[in-house]
């Protein structure tokens, strides 16, 4: 698929289908618009009568022009009110038209949809997330590919000229969101600690990264007990992945990026029973999914920040070897787990990650982690839980997800709620009580952190949807990626 930016409007512009984006309630065709309608004998304002179209935010309207007209087909896209114009509008407007001329067999598509806030790189960047995202197809599994028949071959942005350099960027930040979208999807037979450390040496040799990878016995001379008590009983070795990206030139900042990497979690000898969702626990190694996704989009962008990228990735299995409920095992920075409940295994693991990224002298610092059920049931499947002690870093996360239209919320870092981890034998337990689950998780990561600016998101809900959702696909959803790259480049 091409894109381009190009001068022209819809009047002078000619192919398969047109996508006109329009306001609520300002749908009275005028100017080049009028213009347009007159040329195609009327059928953009014939269309707008016959459907209603009153220009609602996700509605939409498709017609078929006369024969012999310079557009075969007129998309229709409300926009909602021109106040609440978000460039998350203009990404879902842009994934409307998208499928919708895919439906129609359309090869070549334009886009006319309003500049936000007089930024043409930004729209044009939106515009471009929205197409790639939605088109998105992973036939990975399937015997047949389901994507048969006639594809879209050209999007022409109309009036966006010049931002041809924010479409590559976009287009790039994209290629990581799909390869997040793409580890995520795969199941715990396919995507294993061994595969995750391959897709990481990908990366590393088509982009230019740094990489190290600790072995087990690596990670035993560093003294990372709690991870490598998860990883005991699975037949596969653990990969501890520590991917760095370095520009050319001294580093605007230093940053971390930690994510989760469970490419399965059965929940141990506290194992997760029928009905728990455990069939779905192939995405448990979404954080670390984002986080490769990111170093992909990265290592394309080269912006002029260090970035680590790290994950103990392993899985959570079950065998005579396994470690059991009750066990104290002692991570990196020397203090003491008691494993009330060998199903939070995922703090283990990134315990010895955060130790291991905090000793690396970082500006700052995130994790991703499907880290909670809990924080599912606080906020749903929409938003991530986002925690930190510190202030500004939590507001630039916050910024950076805004931006990209994924949806974080901040949550409280409270001591309190450690409390209930207190343990009688071990310096702590790895599980509190029910209540405030998702908080206790959090506050449990904060042990591990000893001088790095650091923030956590528990991205349980979001990394996967069973429905289609704007521009996302039934399945996973890359969330992260993007929210990242935006911080990075920040
Ligand atoms: N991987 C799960 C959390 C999860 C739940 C991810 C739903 C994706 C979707 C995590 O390791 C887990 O099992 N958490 C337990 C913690 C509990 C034992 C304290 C949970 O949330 O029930
Ligand atoms: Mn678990
Ligand atoms: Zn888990």
């Amino acid at each position: 698929m091409e894109f381009r930016a190009t001068e022209i409007s819809a009047l002078d512009w000619s192919g398969d289908a047109v996508g006109i984006g329009l306001f609520e309630d300002a749908v009275e065709l005028t100017g080049p618009m009028a213009q347009l309608d007159e040329k195609l004998a009327g059928s953009v304002s014939d269309l707008i009568a016959d459907a209603e179209f009153k220009g609602k935010e996700g509605s939409s309207a498709v017609t078929r022009t006369p024969k012999g007209s310079s557009i075969r087909k007129v998309i229709l896209v409300g926009l909602g009110k021109p106040e609440s114009l978000k460039l998350e509008t203009l990404r879902r407007a842009a994934a409307t038209m998208a499928k919708l001329a895919k439906k129609e067999k359309s090869k070549s598509l334009a886009l006319s949809l309003p500049v936000f806030q007089d930024s043409a790189d930004q729209t044009a960047a939106a515009i471009v997330e929205g197409v790639e995202l939605s088109l998105y197809q992973d036939n990975r599994f399937k015997s047949e590919s389901e994507d048969k028949g006639s594809r879209l071959e050209s999007v022409d942005l109309l009036g966006l000229a010049g931002s041809e350099a924010a479409i590559s960027r976009a287009r790039n930040v994209c290629a990581g969101v799909f390869l997040a979208r793409q580890l995520v999807a795969a199941p715990a037979n396919a995507c294993t600690p061994i595969t995750m450390a391959e897709t990481a040496q990908a990366i590393a040799a088509e982009h230019g990264l740094e990489l190290e990878i600790l072995e087990k016995e690596d990670c035993e001379k560093l003294g990372m007990g709690a991870f490598l008590g998860v990883a005991l009983a699975s037949d596969l070795p653990p990969k501890f992945i520590h991917l760095t990206y370095k520009p050319e030139g001294e580093p605007r900042r230093k940053l971390g990026i930690i994510g989760k990497g469970l490419t399965f979690d059965s929940g141990g000898l506290n194992i997760k029973g029928a009905g728990s969702g455990v069939e779905m626990m192939k995405v448990d190694m979404g954080g670390a999914g984002a986080t490769l996704g990111a170093a992909k989009a990265i290592g394309l962008l080269k912006p002029d920040v260090e970035v680590h990228f790290i994950s103990a990735v392993t899985e959570n299995m079950i065998s005579g070897k396994a470690m059991h409920p009750g066990d104290i095992l002692t991570a990196s920075n020397g203090k003491t787990i008691e494993v009330n409940n060998t199903d939070a295994e995922g703090r283990l693991t990134l315990a010895d990650a955060l130790v291991f990224a905090d000793k690396l002298g970082l500006d700052a610092m995130v994790d991703l982690a499907t880290l909670t059920g809990a924080c599912v049931i606080a906020l749903g499947d929409d938003y991530s839980g986002l925690w930190s002690p510190d202030e500004k870093l939590a507001g630039e996360l916050k910024s950076a997800a805004e931006v990209a239209g994924e949806k974080v919320w901040q949550m409280p870092l409270e001591e309190k709620y450690f409390e209930g981890m207190k343990s009688v034998v071990a310096d702590m337990k790895n599980t509190g009580p029910r209540p405030g689950g998702s908080i206790s998780a959090a506050m449990f990561l904060k042990q591990f952190v000893d001088k790095t600016t650091w923030a956590h998101l528990d991205i349980a809900g979001p990394v996967w949807s069973d429905k289609e959702s704007g521009y996302n696909p039934p399945g996973a959803t890359g969330y992260g990626v993007r929210t990242l790259v935006n911080w990075v480049m920040s």
